[in-house]
Formats: C-alpha cells, structure tokens, sequence
C-alpha cells in the first residue's frame, strides 16, 4: 500500500444509516494516531461487496445484519466461534486471504460479566436467531447453564437441541427460575421503540434482565423490568466490546475503551433528547 494512505475500514451491513460504529471506530482511530479511515457501505450484492475488499485493499470489515451468516461461504478461514454460531461479523484481510471471526460473543460475555457471575448461574434467552446463537455460545463457554424461550416452538427446540439446553415455551415463562432474562430478539430496537417481546407480568421471576439492544439505551422491556425492581443492563456494552475487538483484531493494538464508550453515550443521549417520547 502506497505510503501515506489511510487504512480503510468498512461495515458491509443494509440498511446502515443508524449504526454506531463508523463514529465508535473512528474515534479510536483518532485517539491511537492510526491513519485509518472506517466506512459504512449499505451493501447491495455481499458477493461483489466482497470482491471490493481485495480489490480495494479494505483492511478489515464489520459484517451487519442481514450478511452474518451469508458472509460464511466467501471466507477463506473462519474461527471455531465462527462456526459453531454460524456467523462472523468480523474479516481480517490478511493479504488477500479473508479470515472470518466472531467477535459479538466475546463483546456480550465481556460485559456480562462486569453485570453478574455467569458460572452455574442461569439464564434464559428469549428469541432463536444468530444474535440468541453467539449469545448463547458466550455464556456454555463460560460455564453458565441456557434455557432457550422463543415465540415459534419449532424454532426454540431446534436451537436447545444443537447446543444442549432445556427449551421452555413462551406460554410457560411464568413457572420459569433463572438468574437473569437475556433479549436477544430485536423487538423495541429504534425506531420501534414502543414495543416489547413480554408482558411486564413475565418478567417478575427474572432478578436481572439483559437486553443486547443499545438504541435506545432503555428499551421498554427494561423499563418495565426496572419497575419490576430487576437489574437492567443494556447492549451498549456489548456493542463497545464487540467493536473494540475488532480494532484488536485489525491493528494488534489496545482499543481506547473510554473514548469510544464516550462518543456513543454522547450520541445515544443525543437521540435520546430529539424524540418526542423521551419521557415515557
Ligand atoms: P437475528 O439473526 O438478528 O437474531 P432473526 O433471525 O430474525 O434475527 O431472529 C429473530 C428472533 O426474534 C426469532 O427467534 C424470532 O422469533 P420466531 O422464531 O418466533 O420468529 C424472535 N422474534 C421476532 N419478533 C418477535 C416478537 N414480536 N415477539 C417475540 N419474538 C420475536
């Protein structure tokens, strides 16, 4: 690469107008003085997108929704996370060689455990899709045990079963003990952000609940499991962890937590503040 050009950096994700990360990475590119530059590309056709990485030197790639699970037949290598979750939302070009990680189960456990011991401790995810997935392989791999809940039966079943778990149907969660409720569905996410997956009555046996969404930072399923006196802990954490291994990944140098935990509070305040309902 020629000298003085910035490395890129890019998130191949659609849509991808609200996403945190170009802000997130590239003000910790500031703060580690890297020229480096990270662009959010509203990905059309993932296979020429792809083809765009190599023939366009792009240095690593954020994979977002709707491309995590699609991105695994154009990797030349992936990680035993990738594999056993099904999905990468990281690529390290490592010279043309497109190597595929998962860094969303390293981002959710890292802060689960500055929220709640996970060891032995139980925790009941709502939702079978490859977010309840890479959620679920954090917590089996940090020794906690699962109970899978989801609206399709079918689905939930499916799920418990690959990894070993106990699946509970949703008309059941009431008879449900866990130590903590993880939301793994993307139900009450901006700019839905009126609606929840439960009943506030659900969540009375839950002394924690998690929501890995982070816009908005309270989700309705976390404000009516604050007024059932539970914990509350939401995706932001998650989302700054995630993010901050993949910087680990690309530049082999230690990501600057605090400043990029600064600039996406700020800015989720921000949000916060312009919408009507702020109040409720
Ligand atoms: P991702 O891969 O991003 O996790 P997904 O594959 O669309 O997203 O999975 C979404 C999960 O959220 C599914 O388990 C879905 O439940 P079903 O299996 O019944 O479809 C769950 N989900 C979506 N909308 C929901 C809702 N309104 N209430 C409860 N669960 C919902």
């Amino acid at each position: 690469m020629s000298e003085g050009t910035p490395r890129i950096f890019a998130l191949f994700g659609n849509p991808v107008g609200h996403s945190l990360s170009p802000l997130m990475h590239n003000a910790a590119y500031r703060d580690m003085k890297i020229n480096a530059l990270y662009v959010a590309f509203c990905v059309s056709n993932l296979e020429e997108a792809i083809k765009g990485i190599r023939g366009m030197n792009i240095s690593g790639v954020s994979v977002s929704v709707p491309f995590k699970s699609e991105v695994l037949k154009y990797l030349d290598t992936m990680d035993e996370s990738v594999r056993r979750i099904g999905a990468a939302n990281t690529i390290v070009n490592n010279g043309g060689r497109l190597e595929g990680y998962n860094t969303d189960w390293i981002g959710f456990v890292r802060d689960l455990k500055e929220f709640m011991p996970v060891r032995a401790k139980t925790f009941a995810i709502l939702g079978a899709g490859g977010a309840a997935r890479a959620v679920i392989f954090s917590i089996l791999a940090d020794g906690g045990n699962i109970v899978v809940l989801n609206r399709t039966s079918k689905n939930g079943q499916e799920l418990a079963r690959e990894f070993g778990c106990p699946f509970c149907p949703l008309s059941d969660i009431g008879k449900l003990n866990a130590d903590c409720l993880v939301n793994t569905t993307s139900v009450g996410m901006a700019p839905n952000i009126g609606v929840s997956p439960l009943e506030p009555r659900d969540l009375r046996n839950f002394p924690r609940v998690v929501d890995i969404i982070y816009n908005p930072m309270k989700t309705r399923l976390l404000k009516d499991a604050q007024k059932a006196e539970c914990h509350i802990r939401s995706g932001m954490g998650m989302f700054i962890y995630q993010g901050a291994e993949q910087i680990r990944l690309w530049t082999g140098m230690e990501p600057p937590l605090s400043s990029m935990k600064r600039v996406v509070q700020e800015r989720l305040k921000e949000y916060e503040r312009d919408r009507p309902d702020s109040k409720t």
